[in-house]
């Protein structure tokens, strides 16, 4: 895992109507369109809770999503449930979806934004236990952007990956990792 730091944190912020997102476009369609109209019902709703990235004229340029999630056990690999109790669910956190606007890819926000999550869902996991960060992929270069951090596909189910919340937790306290 790496962490640059070239953003400073205090531009991401919960998704609020004072943001303009008309403009949004990651080049995943489903995913701007999440933006625009799904992202503030979700948070009304209490599904999803969504933290944006602003610039200075208020635009966002990326965003991620949160939620409580549970993973049945069945669904992790062998390996992991050996190490885990026997119960049928596991409590996880979803980063449901993470998405940077064309004019800002390529220049690390991808990765801060990221960053921002995991550290935010690790200290809520220090109240409220989270076994792993569970991250659905929207396609193959998705995926490749999280194994370069680590996360490891579900056995059945590709698209979806997870990062125990061990090593979050070891990465942050260690900035070697
Ligand atoms: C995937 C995405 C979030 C990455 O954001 P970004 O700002 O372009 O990425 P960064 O600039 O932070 O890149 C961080 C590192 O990941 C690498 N990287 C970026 N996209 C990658 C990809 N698809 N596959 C593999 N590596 C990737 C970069 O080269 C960089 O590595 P480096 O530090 O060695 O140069 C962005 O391209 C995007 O929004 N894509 C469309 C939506 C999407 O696919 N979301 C993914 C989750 S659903």
């Amino acid at each position: 895992m790496s962490k640059r730091d070239d953003f400073g944190s205090s531009f991401i912020e919960p998704i609020s109507r004072r943001h303009k997102k008309d403009s949004f476009e990651s080049g995943q369609p489903s995913l701007d369109y999440y933006l625009k109209k799904q992202a503030s019902q979700d948070v009304k709703r209490k599904v999803a809770v969504t933290y944006a990235a602003i610039d200075g004229r208020k635009h966002v340029i990326g965003y991620y999503t949160l939620s409580s999630f549970s993973i049945r056990l069945p669904e992790l690999p062998a390996a992991t449930i050996k190490r885990l109790p026997k119960y049928p669910q596991i409590p996880a956190t979803l980063l449901g979806r993470l998405a940077v606007d064309e004019s800002h890819q390529g220049t690390g926000l991808g990765e801060h934004l990221l960053m921002d999550a995991l550290a935010r869902a690790l200290r809520a996991a220090s109240e409220i236990a989270s076994y792993a960060v569970v991250v659905d992929a929207v396609d193959g270069r998705a995926i490749d952007f999280y194994e370069r951090y680590n996360f490891v596909q579900f056995p059945d189910n590709g698209q979806r990956l997870f990062l125990p919340m061990s090593i979050i937790a070891k990465a942050f306290s260690d900035p070697a990792i």
